[in-house]
């Protein structure tokens, strides 16, 4: 499925375009259009190795005026996405006379898309730039709505800013060589839009056999879904200032204590998400807030994209409660997402720390139960 829409956000209005062979089509009108006075591609060496060749085809047509583009890669994983890599990336740009009329490319998953943008946001007090994602987390969330920033040792996002696109370009294919643990992980980010938004989502997602997309599924349909989701939403509350925003970060309260307690090793980003909304969903219902059953269509869709991790023996409620409160005194709210029905998520902040345990506790044990089945 192909498709384009527009996000209109205060800071910038700017189309998201979902589909095969895009970029390679869409970008040097795009480029064209933005006329820029040099180019620089953001990525990781692995990217480039796959994908490069081809993007450098869709850069370079004979006589483009924005002549030859410059390559900052930098290695993959989150622990790169810091200021050490940024100051890297600002001096080379410099080193190279990359103008404020210059125009930067991410292309990556989440860690280049932010760490791009920071980049373009702040190198010469602001530069234009474009997201190519090649991830499917990438395709649904992280390349649309502005997000940019840099983790520090203390917190993750800890420095950033809001700094919109000119386009987004999500191509399908690029997802035809991500590792299938990757694209389950990306599948929890669709789930999510399903729990919050879209029942038409999770009647998709539940038809699969397994619960895992058969090989060479279509997932353009659901990419569009999603992005169009979360370009209204980064539509409404762009800097995250309403309470709308804020509801994208379902399951993200346990899931970042997930990631940490496991010392951010175990577990992908998507896994603890995909757990961390299970432990929302049975909080919602413990708390008497859900309709029935909200759990069992939770661990329907949610469990199958586990298939890659095994639940640690030393993990417990303990450890994952001690992580919250540590992300308490480092100053991130103890909000939850909670679904009152389904498509019908609220704000809860500091629900009776008892039912917390019990939604940790219940849902371990289950994964363990489903793992060891
Ligand atoms: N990924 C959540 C947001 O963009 O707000």
């Amino acid at each position: 499925m192909e498709g384009e829409l527009v996000v209109s956000a205060p800071g910038g209005e700017y189309a998201v375009i979902v589909g095969r062979g895009t970029y390679a089509e869409a970008l040097p009108g795009i480029l064209s259009r933005l006329d820029p006075g040099g180019l620089a591609v953001v990525s990781h060496p692995s990217i480039l190795e796959l994908h490069g060749n081809r993007l450098r085809e869709a850069l370079e047509p004979k006589g483009a005026p924005w002549g030859e583009p410059l390559w900052f890669a930098f290695p993959e994983g989150e622990e790169n996405k810091n200021l050490r890599t940024l100051e890297e990336g600002y001096r080379f740009l410099l080193r190279e006379g990359f103008t404020r009329e210059g125009v930067i490319l991410a292309f990556g998953g989440g860690v280049v898309g932010d760490l791009a943008g920071f980049l373009a946001a702040t190198y010469m007090r602001g530069v234009r730039y474009l997201q190519l994602p090649t991830t499917l987390m990438a395709m649904v969330d992280s390349s649309i709505g502005g997000k940019v920033g840099v983790d520090l040792p203390e917190g993750k996002n800890a420095v950033g800013t809001f700094w919109q696109p000119e386009a987004v370009l999500a191509d399908l294919e690029l997802l035809d060589t991500l590792p299938r643990r990757e694209l389950l992980g990306g599948l929890a980010e669709v789930a999510k839009y399903g729990f919050l938004y879209d029942a038409d989502i999770l009647e998709e997602m539940e038809g699969w056999p397994g619960g895992v997309p058969p090989s060479g599924y279509d997932l353009g349909g659901l990419v569009f879904r999603c992005a169009a989701h979360k370009a209204r939403v980064v539509e409404r509350d762009e800097r995250d200032l309403f309470g709308e925003r804020a509801l994208l970060n379902y399951g993200h309260t346990f899931g970042h204590a997930l990631e940490s307690s496991t010392g951010y090793r175990l577990l992908r980003h998507g896994e603890a998400v995909a757990l961390g909304m299970l432990m929302a969903a049975r909080l919602s219902e413990l708390a008497g807030l859900a309709e029935a059953d909200l759990w069992g269509k939770h661990r329907k869709v949610l469990f199958p994209l586990l298939g890659y991790v095994r639940p640690p023996e030393d993990i417990d409620t303990g450890k994952i409660l001690s992580a919250m409160e540590a992300d308490k005194k480092r100053g991130r709210a103890l909000r939850f997402v909670l679904l009152a029905r389904w498509q019908n998520p609220r704000l809860v902040e500091s629900p009776p720390g008892v039912l917390v345990e019990r939604a940790v506790g219940e849902v371990l044990a289950e994964w363990r139960r489903w793992g060891e089945a």
